[in-house]
């Protein structure tokens, strides 16, 4: 079974490592469209060339970061960009010797035609196109192999009894803390329907439950928690909610509570592609929000009393990182 799950993650982290050779086209793509290789022929602060232009700055940030992981722009001092002469050449507006157009045939056209294969290849398409929520709990799961371990070490170091997994997807953090430690009490809060009910059909163990509830909404628990978990899921709240969360988790855990959060992180390692475009899908998907920077759980924590008592690498490929945050202790005196 465990040699089974390291080969599928290694076969998951493969596949991703294979995006990533796309991830040039779609760059070269949207500089070339919006002329921004042009524009970046002399050093510019971003902030100039989204008020100029009209662009979203924060998905300009985005496409800036990519641009820097796989060659095509570079930093120059007081924070201005900078294109690359030969994909300046490659992707103008206006340089005759410019292949741009060629670039987005491929992706106005053709690219778009494949994806749509999926629906016209069948005379009865799948239903649900537009409910990701499988998919999505499916695929953060894979990071379940290399994570557990570092969770399961806090657990037992912490001598948790009662943990609550903060959008528990199809609870497989729980099912694995459950068969290491069937004497806990554990419970999933998870506000897609669907989900929670295929994760009760998961589980293999009858101590877990999961409640399909919005962890905005102030949650009352029958046993204040000592480990709470929220895994793969801050990118779904804005900056207000984040805080908002922090406070909720810091106001439920008993005062020796742990916290601990697997998510990516937008500035993991500088120069990595994959996090880099990661945080551009996920600030140009709809209800969806960049990834936090190391910096920005920092501040989180510090505002909302947390020490961060040990962070590491979980798959530095894709910019995962591994948080145990602990509640700081009150002095005599403060409320
Ligand atoms: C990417 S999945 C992660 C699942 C699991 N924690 C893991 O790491 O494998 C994030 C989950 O959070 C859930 N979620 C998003 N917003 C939520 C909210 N406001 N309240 C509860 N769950 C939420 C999503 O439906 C999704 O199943």
């Amino acid at each position: 079974m465990l040699v089974n799950e390291i080969v599928r993650m290694n076969n998951a982290r493969k596949w991703m490592k294979s995006n990533e050779s796309f991830l040039p086209t779609w760059h070269a793509y949207i500089g070339y469209r919006y002329g921004l290789f042009d524009r970046l022929e002399k050093p510019m602060p971003i902030s100039m060339l989204a008020a100029e232009d009209q662009l979203d700055e924060q998905l300009l940030n985005c496409w800036v970061e990519t641009g820097i992981a796989v060659g095509h722009l570079k930093k120059k001092g007081k924070g201005r960009v900078k294109s690359v002469k030969s994909i300046r050449r490659q992707m103008s507006k206006f340089d005759k010797s410019s292949v741009g157009v060629l670039v987005e045939e491929m992706m106005r056209l053709h690219i778009p035609t494949l994806l749509a294969f999926d629906q016209k290849l069948s005379k009865d398409p799948h239903p649900d196109e537009d409910d990701y929520g499988h998919v999505v709990a499916e695929t953060s799961a894979l990071i379940e192999t290399i994570a557990y371990p570092k969770l399961n070490s806090v657990i037992k170091d912490t001598k948790a009894k009662h943990i609550l997994d903060l959008g528990s997807g199809y609870g497989g953090y729980l099912n694995r803390i459950a068969a290491d430690h069937p004497d806990l009490s554990l419970t999933g809060i998870e506000i897609n329907e669907a989900v929670v009910q295929e994760a009760a059909r998961r589980a293999d163990h009858k101590h877990i439950r999961f409640k399909q509830e919005d962890i905005l909404s102030e949650i009352e628990h029958d046993e204040r928690p000592d480990l709470i978990m929220m895994n793969n899921a801050l990118y779904y709240f804005n900056e207000g909610e984040r805080s908002k969360i922090f406070d909720y988790i810091y106001r439920s855990l008993v005062s020796k509570g742990s916290f601990v959060m697997i998510t990516p992180l937008a500035d993991s390692e500088k120069g990595l592609a994959f996090p880099a475009a990661f945080n551009s899908f996920m600030s140009g998907h709809e209800d969806m929000h960049p990834l936090p920077t190391r910096e920005e759980i920092k501040q989180l924590a510090d505002t909302h009393r947390f020490k961060i008592k040990n962070e590491t690498a979980v798959v530095k490929e894709g910019g995962w990182h591994f948080f145990h945050l602990t509640k700081k202790r009150l002095k005599k005196g403060t409320a």
